[in-house]
């Protein structure tokens, strides 16, 4: 009888789950279409402009428009008690009921703050990238926000430009595979669950290739460069499910992305189905008339709709549709636009939950399972760039450690830009890491000097002298805690065993509007590192920026560096973990990293050119540097090493649709257990446009014990090999292929397969 009644418990808990797991959208597609018909019927052309409306803040003014119906989104509305507040404008005092959606720039973490995007991109972990955006999707939700305007997939091959930071790098693949882990970890299988939140692939499209990397600026490529390199991140989005898509700044070959039909309508729903929401960028319509494609916000509104704008993000823009003239304004297409956003709101499960349970929001914050994948994030974000003389990890017998540098001990710049509701309350720094993990060491720390702070450069250009190196960026108002700062750094370093120095940009330099010209460390950080390197002790650079900066001289004269970008909250303990050995690095490079300023942009899958780089003058390249860059994209280190055997290729000849099989034997051939970022290359010999010398077409974390091998399989799908021909058709083009599974772009041995017949396939990837 007991064991009944515990059955019959077990039973009805585990229906209780089910039901629980339950999204709560309505039950059907049907069921949601014929709702969404039933409200378009009653809309006001009011109402309907409404929904396409979103507004920044919950302000008197913007309440007002929610109470009037003239309102479908707001963001940078977050709390449960300010989102529950609005939501009940929205849904108890409206004509409709309409429930709003929430958006908020949910970029690496809510409250847990996570390394930065180009950090955990580093990882080349898909699984850890879910579990971070798992994690923000969780504490975001928790607090009313249902939408993030994240992730950015734009890829950059200039690191000039401030976002690179946001994004997974410069290879469409990876990026690829970023996005869509990114997206998986925000939605979750179902966005009606009240943990999901929805994603926005952005910025669509070609934003991240702006001339001269200046933020904003107009971007100019071949459809084919755009198809192979920029577009295949967002199709994985897409493909992935991601619920929206935002609309890029730039002008994309001379058109507006926010007014691109053939972006918005023709690649985006005709090539792809999309069937989700697009969303302009802040402000972006009413930009149309700087950009001069609109004479005036109608102008603008009309264009950007008639594109494939369906929200129209913070600037009203949308609302001066209302005065067009009879007859003017595309009825069909706007009210596809409120299907669209009324669709996502139903799908989010909004009108069934449009509140959230304010009881969620504290207890899903910053929780220890939060703050422990936070850690392991960081871990496996930081690059191990160079270790000469094993100099790391360091040992914890160590009589005294000098931390110095003007990011050792800063809350703020360990978050990174974009970081939602990080508080600096809740970080880590580098200096408390290593603090509480040498609790007998003795531990000296110096600022040494400040970083600059940067302004905008005056409109006025006056020609300004060539600035040495450690003082560039002619804008940065130095504070700098001057000779004195670096005298007292250099005096720790005298009195320590080893010095580690944590120099690079503030949080504050990277980001949106953040595009440099100069790519040194700012203010007087080199000179610090000089000074420190002069000591003749032993030095560790550790760098955190949001971009590879230039570095030629640290490479030269430091023993060991470290690339860690922004951690985020536990970067103090997780580079701790790293710097003394408990933690082995494992990230690789999502970029190239220039050697110089001048020889930007460069990036591995590049075309070999009729006269390849070669030491002979008359071959591409520069006549004063190297075109190869300082470390090659999926480069790093870590503890100990790998050997590699030469690629086995187990499918010589394969036809198109058919798979090629590769593997390679690996085997740890260091002292430590370490993982490898094993890499799969491949590189067609004679294509209908010039290849790309090599692309990453796989990748696998390995780890192993010492002395350890692993047999590492690849398939290729020769359907992945399509290329784009100058007709824009897709096809795989036949012949020879050379493959490489190597630990980095530029290392390897290759063997080849071959596709044995030229076949064409319609569509893209
Ligand atoms: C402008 C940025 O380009 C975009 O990425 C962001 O999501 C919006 N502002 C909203 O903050």
């Amino acid at each position: 009888m007991r064991l009944r009644l515990i059955a019959l418990f077990l039973l009805l808990l585990l229906g209780f789950c089910r039901v629980a797991a339950q999204p709560s959208s309505p039950a059907t597609t049907a069921e949601i279409e014929r709702r969404i018909e039933a409200l378009l019927r009653r809309m006001t052309l009011e109402e309907k402009i409404g929904q396409l409306s979103q507004y920044t803040s919950a302000t008197p003014e913007t309440l007002k428009l929610v109470r009037e119906g003239k309102v479908g989104s707001l963001f940078n509305v977050m709390g449960a008690d300010n989102t529950n507040a609005a939501q009940r404008i929205a849904v108890e005092q409206t004509r409709l009921k309409i429930p709003l959606l929430f958006g908020y720039d949910v970029i690496h973490g809510y409250r847990t703050i996570f390394p930065v995007p180009i950090a955990s991109a580093s990882s080349f972990d898909p699984q850890l990238i879910e579990g971070i955006e798992r994690v923000a999707a969780k504490e975001a939700t928790a607090a009313g926000v249902k939408w993030t305007f994240a992730p950015m997939v734009d890829v950059a091959r200039d690191p000039r430009w401030g976002r690179m930071v946001e994004g997974a790098g410069e290879d469409p693949y990876l990026g690829s595979v970023v996005a869509a882990a990114r997206v998986r970890g925000f939605q979750g299988h179902d966005i009606a669950i009240p943990q999901s939140l929805i994603a926005c692939a952005k910025h669509f499209a070609g934003y991240g290739a702006a001339e001269g990397a200046r933020d904003y600026n107009t971007a100019e490529m071949s459809e084919q460069l755009l198809r192979e390199v920029y577009l295949p991140p967002f199709h994985a989005a897409i493909q992935t499910g991601s619920g929206t898509i935002m609309a890029a700044f730039e002008a994309l070959n001379g058109v507006p992305a926010t007014a691109n039909s053939q972006l918005l309508t023709g690649i985006l729903r005709r090539e792809w189905g999309f069937s989700g929401m697009v969303v302009s960028d802040y402000g972006a319509v009413h930009e149309l008339i700087a950009h001069g494609v609109a004479a005036n916000d109608q102008h603008a509104a009309l264009k950007a709709l008639t594109a494939g704008v369906d929200m129209d993000m913070a600037d009203g823009a949308y609302q001066s549709l209302l005065s067009l003239e009879p007859g003017k304004l595309p009825m069909k297409r706007l009210d596809e636009a409120v299907r669209r956003v009324l669709r996502l709101k139903f799908k989010a499960g909004l009108f069934q939950h449009p509140y959230t349970d304010p009881t969620r929001e504290s207890l899903a914050q910053l929780t220890p399972d939060n703050l422990q994948l936070a850690r392991r994030a960081a871990e496996e974000s930081v690059i191990l760039l160079k270790n000469q003389n094993h100099l790391l990890p360091l040992s914890k017998s160590l009589g005294t450690v000098a931390v110095i540098g003007p990011l050792a001990d800063d809350k703020g710049d360990q978050l990174g830009s974009w970081a939602a509701q990080g508080r600096v309350e809740d970080v880590v720094t580098p200096l408390e890491g290593v603090q509480a993990k040498l609790p007998n060491v003795q531990v000296l720390y110096a600022k040494g000097v400040d970083i600059p702070s940067f302004e905008r450069q005056p409109l006025t250009t006056t020609v300004a002298a060539p600035a040495p190196l450690s003082a560039t960026g002619v804008a940065g108002v130095s504070t700098a805690a001057g000779t004195g700062g670096i005298q007292e750094a250099v005096e720790a370093a005298n009195k320590a065993e080893v010095t580690v120095v944590f120099m690079g940009e503030s949080a504050m330099m990277t980001g949106e509007a953040s595009s440099r010209a100069f790519l040194d460390f700012p203010g007087r950080q080199e000179e610090l590192l000089e000074r420190l390197v002069a000591t003749g002790k032993p030095v560790v650079l550790v760098i955190e920026s949001g971009r590879p900066l230039d570095i030629r001289w640290a490479n030269a004269h430091v023993a060991a560096i470290i690339q860690a970008w922004y951690p985020g909250v536990q970067a103090g303990n997780a580079i701790a973990d790293v710097l003394l050995g408990d933690a082995s690095p494992s990230a690789r490079l999502p970029l190239s990293w220039p050697r110089s300023v001048g020889a930007i942009p460069v990036y591995y899958n590049h075309k070999n050119t009729g006269r390849p780089t070669s030491p002979d003058r008359w071959h591409t390249g520069y006549i004063d540097e190297s075109s190869e860059p300082l470390f090659p994209f999926g480069y790093g280190l870590t503890y100990t090493t790998f050997r590699y055997s030469p690629v086995r290729v187990l499918t010589e000849t394969v036809a198109p649709g058919g798979e090629v099989r590769v593997e390679a034997e690996l085997q740890n051939t260091g002292r430590r257990t370490g993982t490898e970022v094993v890499q799969l290359y491949a590189h067609n010999r004679v294509g209908p446009i010039s290849p790309p010398v090599r692309e990453l077409r796989g990748f696998q974390r390995i780890t192993l014990r010492p002395g350890e091998k692993k047999t590492v399989r690849f398939a290729i799908n020769t359907n992945d090999l399509g290329v784009y021909d100058s007709h824009q058709r897709r096809v795989i083009p036949s012949g020879l292929y050379d493959v490489w599974i190597a630990p980095n772009s530029a290392e390897g041995v290759s063997s080849t397969f071959s596709v044995s017949s030229v076949a064409s396939s319609s569509g893209s990837r």
